[in-house]
């Protein structure tokens, strides 16, 4: 099979994968340590051991507050990542050597990341919807944005999995071509 990673293959694919997971990290964050219920309870046992009360409605407003700083982070990552997304489409569209997959398990790599791609179009254009569209599509986009979890991580399952089968099998030395090429 002919690979050819170029260097602008490899830059999109690095930055795109430290940027999708830095963004996993500010929705893990969100979703465990920094829970808002969690924090809120946090807060409330913690002042009401030195006899301070708050009403749940303070400790939840408190505990986003807290959060902010931190999810903000997964908002200017997705401008990032939006980015390096558009750049890979025109990359791959004007790129002259187009990939022609022969075997089966080529073409069913192929299909993995198209469908990885036009998944992640959603992800981000509901996330962009989220924040500047229009109030009637605010709750919607918001649903679409929340189901990322459920592509995202079987794809980095059968990404993972197909990198280290591939390592041990018959495509040794495909981890250190993704980064230096060769
Ligand atoms: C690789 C790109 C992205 C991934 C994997 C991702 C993933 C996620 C996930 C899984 C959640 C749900 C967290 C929860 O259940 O509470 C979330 C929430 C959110 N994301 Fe993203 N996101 C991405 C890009 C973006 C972009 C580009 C924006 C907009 C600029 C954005 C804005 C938001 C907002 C505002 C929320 C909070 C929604 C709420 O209030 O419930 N995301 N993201």
């Amino acid at each position: 099979m002919k690979t050819s990673h170029t260097f602008i293959d490899r830059l999109l694919h690095w930055t795109l994968a430290l940027g999708i997971t830095f963004i996993l990290l500010t929705v893990f964050l969100r979703l465990n340590w920094m829970e808002k219920n969690h924090v809120a309870s946090l807060l409330t046992d913690g002042l009401s051991n030195i006899d301070v009360e708050i009403t749940r409605e303070q400790a939840i407003k408190i505990a986003k507050q807290i959060r902010k700083p931190m999810f903000d982070w997964h908002l200017i990552m997705g401008y990032i990542v939006t980015g390096i997304f558009i750049l890979r489409i025109i990359y791959t569209s004007v790129k002259k050597n187009l990939y022609d997959p022969k075997t089966t398990t080529e073409k069913f790599q192929l299909w993995v990341y198209r469908g990885f791609y036009i998944l992640l179009g959603f992800t981000l254009i509901s996330g962009l919807l989220i924040k500047f569209g229009p109030d009637f599509i605010h709750d919607l986009a918001e649903e679409i944005h929340k189901l990322t979890l459920f592509y995202m991580i079987p794809f980095l399952i059968v990404h993972f999995t197909g990198i280290i089968l591939a390592e041990f099998g018959s495509k040794k030395g495909i981890v250190s071509k993704m980064i230096s090429g060769e």
